[in-house]
């Protein structure tokens, strides 16, 4: 395994710390001019300037990165993403441009149970084979660790497949995978009309499976007006919590249900979507210290209303960025699109885009001690782009300016 230095870098920037950052301190991040770090096997040694650096270390011991004119920031984290799913459904991304609702889509039988119907039929090795493309895509942008949800099986069969085919991508490919449990996306055709049965079913047949042969760390649920209710959900975080998974809830995405009280309450790792949420939900995401989790670009592709990041983080909330990643509501997994929906459109800093895309994206996965900036012990996930600044990111409008990406030490040129 070689180790680095990468120096002459016009600029470090990193967020800081081994936790989640909250409120205005999204904005506090670390920038070091002629910035330079030291990666041995595959672990961030040292980080400072160039000067600095260079005077502790024997260069003649490390492959060098001479990155001048370049910015170095940590590897990107996407916390929330459905990128393992079986055909495609381009009819109803034109059927919404004509006016009909995702949720009219979804009630007429499309929707997420038609990527259900193609997921089933698709072999482990089909998914596989995507699941590689579509992890290069998402390394070409900078992305080092993805969260990948099940949700297309809703059956026991096809929720473990899809589990096991993301548990042997995590293992194959140098981005890090992260796996949740998320049969509760929708109540498949069997159980129409039975939702409560179908929890149930989850619950007794296929949770303990899932954490049996440990193939997620997280339980998410579509908790959505139509879909799954609160108080179903409610039972089935609870049912998977005491199983020893963490949790995630879709919360308020497409009616104000109360999803981000829900997680509040039951102190899940994050609340995803919110585009709904109310005033009172993001105090309690705030106090309960909940990580509100955006992903601007399903607004986008959606064309509703984006969630008020401006106000969460306004409030004390620690807000992370993911892509939502899925062939229905938001088929791209383009970081500079997110990026710039951040800041344009929910009014986020360049600072604490990129915070919320690295450490409390890290933090979303309870992975904020190893992953999301770079300091000394943290795994060397970095990103170098093709500019001296990381306002590029924002600035470059919508285009990727990533130059190279570092995971576990290992040089990648996308
Ligand atoms: O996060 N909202 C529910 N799940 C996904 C969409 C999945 C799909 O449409 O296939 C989301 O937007
Ligand atoms: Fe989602």
């Amino acid at each position: 395994m070689t180790d680095w230095i990468i120096k002459n870098a016009a600029e470090l920037a990193t967020p800081q710390g081994n936790k989640a950052v909250f409120g205005k301190q999204m904005n506090d991040l670390k920038v070091i001019p002629d910035g330079a770090v030291v990666i041995e096997k595959g672990t961030i040694k040292a980080v400072g300037t160039t000067k600095e650096i260079t005077k502790h270390f024997d260069e003649s011991q490390y492959s060098i990165i001479d990155a001048t004119g370049k910015c170095v920031v940590p590897g990107f984290v996407d916390s929330h993403t459905h990128f393992l799913f079986g055909g495609y459904r381009p009819d109803e991304f034109f059927m919404r441009l004509n006016g009909k609702s995702y949720m009219e889509i979804m009630e007429a039988g499309g929707g997420i149970q038609n990527t259900v119907n193609a997921t089933r039929q698709s072999s482990f090795d089909t998914l596989f084979q995507s699941g590689m493309r579509r992890l290069d895509s998402m390394l070409s942008f900078g992305i080092t660790t993805v969260e990948g949800k099940s949700g297309y099986g809703l059956d026991l069969e096809n929720e473990i497949k899809q589990l096991k085919v993301m548990k042997r991508l995590n293992e194959e490919h140098p981005v890090d995978v992260v796996s949740t449990f998320l049969g509760a996306h929708a109540v498949p055709t069997e159980f129409d009309g039975r939702s409560s049965d179908y929890i149930d079913f989850i619950i007794s047949d296929v949770l303990p499976q899932v954490v049996e042969e440990n193939l997620a760390e997280f339980c998410d649920v579509f908790c959505e007006k139509g879909v799954i209710s609160i108080d179903l959900s409610r039972r089935l975080l609870l049912a998977a919590k005491e199983m020893g998974l963490r949790i995630k809830i879709h919360a308020d995405e497409i009616e104000r249900l109360g999803g981000a009280e829900l997680a509040a309450e039951l102190r899940a790792a994050s609340a995803d979507h919110l585009l709904e949420v109310s005033d009172e939900g993001i105090r309690q995401l705030s106090e309960k210290k909940v990580i509100a989790t955006l992903l601007p670009a399903t607004a986008f592709c959606l064309n509703k209303r984006y969630a008020a990041g401006r106000q969460m983080i306004d409030q004390g909330c620690a807000v992370a960025l993911a892509s939502d990643y899925n062939p229905g509501s938001c088929f791209t997994d383009s970081v500079p699109l997110l990026l710039a929906l951040a800041c344009i459109n929910m009014k986020m800093s360049a600072e604490e885009a990129l915070t919320a895309l690295t450490l409390n994206g890290a933090a979303a996965l309870c992975r904020a001690d190893r992953i999301g900036s770079i300091e000394e012990g943290k795994a060397a996930d970095l990103v170098i782009l093709k500019y001296p600044s990381y306002k590029y990111l924002v600035y470059n409008t919508a285009v990727n300016i990533v130059d190279q990406v570092i995971k576990n030490g290992e040089l990648i040129t996308p």
